[in-house]
């Protein structure tokens, strides 16, 4: 496993976070989100950087994460956004955990939740759901080609997913420090 990291790769709202957060908590490991990452080093929301420095300098924004990741961190639990894959270096990051899920079921689980309207409006991608559907679509092959574990999500709880993740790859369980 690469730098003994795990990176959480899927589509918007397939339960990346959650699942990381729940995998950190059983093993004793940090999550870190590259989201979270961006918005902290841009000092501004995803959707505005969308809004107001566009697609391609995201992008680039995740590259420069990715560098990072690769030189700095290790025994981590990375969810990333639903893009990053194309950043290039994956598989010098971590062992890399495909979330696979239908659009439907996505969507069933977004709606499940309380401040769903809030979850669909911080994403740019999510605004059109037609476009969404072709999107996820198109990028399943590239999800499962850079990818070392497929796991399905439809239908379980992070908790679950997150026990699956453990028996899978045999992770220790213990209190921090890993
Ligand atoms: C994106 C997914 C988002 C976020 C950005 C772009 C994508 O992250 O990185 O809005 O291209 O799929 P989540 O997958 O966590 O929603």
């Amino acid at each position: 496993m690469q730098n003994n990291n795990i990176i959480l790769m899927g589509f918007m709202g397939v339960g990346k976070g959650s699942i990381a957060r729940h995998l950190a908590k059983e093993t004793g490991r940090i999550s870190l989100d590259t989201d979270d990452l961006i918005e902290s080093m841009e000092n501004t929301k995803i959707k505005k950087i969308f809004e107001q420095e566009g697609e391609a300098y995201f992008r680039q924004a995740e590259k420069n994460i990715s560098l990072w990741l690769e030189n700095s961190v290790k025994d981590s639990i990375i969810s990333v956004g639903g893009g990053f894959y194309q950043v290039g270096n994956l598989q010098k990051i971590a062992h890399v955990i495909y979330l696979e899920s239908s659009f439907d079921a996505i969507l069933d689980r977004i709606n499940s939740f309380d401040n769903a309207k809030k979850k669909l409006k911080k994403r740019p991608l999510l605004q059109d759901m037609s476009k969404a559907k072709d999107l996820i679509a198109q990028r399943h092959p590239k999800y499962l080609a850079s990818s070392d574990t497929v796991i399905q999500t439809a239908g379980k709880t992070a908790a679950e997913i997150s026990d699956e993740i453990i028996k899978l790859l045999k992770l220790n369980i213990s209190p921090f420090p890993a």
